[in-house]
């Protein structure tokens, strides 16, 4: 049902949103808001703000936005009209009259309901009467009595083409119902309509609120075609936004299960069989956009699991291309894949649930997947292929919609580029840094190795280690301190209101090690103007960035608080200010780039070694990144940052 703009307005009126938040979440009254602890992240002190003039609620942690509705949705895991029809019964509004054709629609919508339940009815008991013993075999052999048939409401479809048709009839569903509801097939030519699903072992698929929709029948004849038949697109069934499981799955995710999508109804069901209550399945189609956003609904980073064979691969890089536009700030998906040619079913049969655990402990991150499949297997020896390689990964970084998390994966690509291609300089505690493959995990449908299994199932139940909570809590903090590429636009903004630089500085300038892909481009412009013999001015310089398209990137720089406060950056200051600002801040770009490139090789040390040796690593680079020399030894007049 749509819902007119009015009456959802109304709806938001009549609801206060602290009514609505505070089942959740105990909000104290603090001015004109309330604050509380957020619900969509872990935090010991709230940042979760609500304006109950304005109806919206806000974090200030993680960014979580929105009014009761979305609130409702993303708490509860209900969907949209689902959700407007709750609060609007509780606010005791009535919903809102349809047009007689809505009307009519819902009508049939409902009956449609009821032929469906009664048709589910019938075939469960023909499952349990004399027809069904084979089928009831069957399964049996596939060890899905006991946790398949009443859980799932299984049945069996007889080997007839009017067992189902007479016993609607009997009920006094029409034939034009039955057919709009799939159950039946009405040949072109005319002839008498007949029963869809014969001689099949039935999987009922229902809706979000457990309502049946559609059938799914899988033939008991292992020569069979096809394997499994479903039901057509029908008023209540549309195949590409519904999935298996998926009313159980949200109650189970609710209290903790994970979220994971597997590919067949009979993984579904040995997956709750094995204790992993959230399993989901699309039904016969690869995952579309509206099956990603019913099960970010649900959880932020849903596991989809594949087969490790090629077909899995390239279904999980599907998705994974899905996915990639629509990653927001936490909502993400995880990639676990299976044995080669093994179903969780077959797995878990095989080798127990604990198989299964292990399998999706080893769920890796869309960006580690993404990243793996640019660079593994590619050659990339020569600068030009590194070259194609780098825009590669980075035309897949900007494919992401929202800017925050784009820029992240921007950042994280660059910092593996520069560790792949050796581009920093060696550790200098360590001598010579022994070259790693970025990502030593393991590769598609390779076996997983239980050492590492046992550090990833770590990672994945969240308990990341001490020396990693202590770098984390040094990041955090180091928003205090200028950064590598704050203090490295001081340094071209300094060049471009003071060109003497340029001739002075050529060599230092060409020498920088930048990782931002705009100021590198800014430098090179510099470094061209440079070599164009002539003396240039500042606002030649300008003239000349400009016309290369880069005019907004220094226009940014100039407008920056942090910059003015720099005098050696500004035009203006006497030179002997700007030779010794400009010499000051080069020796602290210096270091603090060092620095994190230290720190990526610790980092990655660790990550791939966790012994004490590399903790002890870290932990220096973190202090050293806090201590005044790494850190405040700026310029004297930049003391005020
Ligand atoms: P699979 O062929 O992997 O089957 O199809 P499966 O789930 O392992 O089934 P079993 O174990 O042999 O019984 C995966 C899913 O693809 C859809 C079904 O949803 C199935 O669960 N499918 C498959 C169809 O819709 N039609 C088919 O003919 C085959
Ligand atoms: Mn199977």
């Amino acid at each position: 049902m749509r819902f007119s703009p009015r009456f959802l307005d109304e709806l938001r009126d009549r609801v206060r949103v602290t009514e609505v938040v505070g089942r959740k979440v105990r909000l104290i009254r603090r001015g004109h808001n309330h604050v509380g602890l957020c619900p969509f992240h872990n935090e010991k002190t709230p940042s979760f703000s609500i304006n109950e003039q304005k109806g919206f609620y806000h974090c200030f942690g993680c960014g979580a936005h929105g009014d009761i509705i979305t609130f409702v949705m993303e708490t509860e895991g209900l969907t949209f009209p689902e959700t407007v029809e709750q609060l609007a019964n509780q606010a005791g509004m009535p919903l809102p009259a349809r047009d007689a054709h809505e009307e009519e629609r819902e009508k049939t919508r409902r009956s449609l309901y009821d032929v469906m339940e009664l048709a589910a009815v019938f075939f469960e008991s023909e499952l349990q009467g004399a027809r069904g013993k084979k089928a009831l075999a069957y399964l049996e052999g596939r060890a899905l009595t006991g946790s398949g048939v009443a859980p799932f409401r299984l049945g069996f479809a007889p080997e007839s083409r009017s067992a189902l048709k007479e016993h609607l009839t009997g009920k006094g569903v029409s034939l034009d119902e039955m057919i709009e509801a799939g159950l039946l097939i009405a040949p072109d030519d005319g002839s008498p309509p007949y029963d869809r699903f014969r001689g099949r072992v039935i999987f009922p698929i229902a809706d979000g609120r457990g309502r049946i929709i559609a059938l799914g029948g899988r033939t008991l004849d292992p020569e069979g075609t096809p394997k499994y038949l479903n039901s057509p697109e029908t008023p209540l069934f549309r195949k590409s936004a519904v999935l298996f499981n998926l009313g159980q799955a949200r109650k189970a995710v609710g209290q903790g299960a994970l979220l994971v999508a597997v590919e067949g109804y009979v993984d579904v069901i040995a997956m709750v069989a094995a204790g992993f209550g959230g399993a989901v399945a699309p039904l016969g189609t690869a995952l579309t956009e509206e099956h990603l956003g019913m099960m970010w609904r649900m959880a932020p980073e849903p596991i989809l699991c594949f087969d490790g064979d090629a077909a899995g691969q390239k279904a999980a890089f599907r998705s994974l291309d899905l996915a990639l536009p629509l990653l927001e700030p936490g909502q993400s998906l995880r990639f676990a894949v299976l044995p080669e040619g093994e179903d969780p079913d077959d797995l878990i049969r095989a080798k127990g649930a604990g198989a299964m655990q292990s399998v999706l402990a080893e769920a890796q991150p869309l960006s580690d997947v993404l990243w793996r499949r640019e660079s593994e297997g590619h050659d990339l020896t020569t600068p030009e292929r590194r070259a194609g390689f780098e825009g590669r990964i980075m035309g897949f970084a900007n494919q992401i919609a929202d800017p925050k998390v784009r820029e992240h994966y921007r950042r994280l690509y660059q910092e593996r580029i520069r560790e792949l291609f050796g581009g920093a300089p060696a550790a200098k505690s360590g001598g010579l840094r022994e070259w790693r493959p970025p990502m030593p995990r393991r590769k598609w449908g390779e076996a997983p190795n239980p050492a590492r299994d046992h550090r990833e199932s770590r990672a994945f139940s969240g308990q990341a280690s001490d020396a990693l909570k202590r770098s984390l809590a040094a990041r955090a903090s180091s928003h205090a301190v200028i950064s590598s590429v704050r203090l490295l636009e001081a340094l071209l903004l300094a060049v471009l209101n003071h060109p003497f630089l340029l001739e002075a500085e050529v060599e230092t300038l060409s020498a920088l090690a930048i990782e931002d892909a705009q100021l590198d481009k800014l430098r090179s412009e510099l470094l061209h103007a440079a070599s164009s013999g002539q003396t240039l001015d500042s606002q030649g310089i300008r003239d000349h960035l400009t016309d290369r398209g880069m005019g907004a990137v220094y226009q940014v720089m100039e407008q920056r608080p942090l910059l003015r406060g720099m005098p050696f950056t500004q035009a203006g200051s006497a030179m002997a200010t700007v030779r010794e600002g400009w010499a000051h801040a080069i020796r602290r770009y210096r270091k603090l780039t060092d620095l994190e490139d230290e720190r990526i090789s610790a980092a990655a040390a660790m990550k791939s070694d966790d012994t004490e040796e590399s903790r002890l690593r870290l932990d220096e680079v973190d202090k050293a990144q806090k201590s005044p020399e790494g850190s405040e030894a700026g310029p004297p007049d930049s003391s005020a940052i």
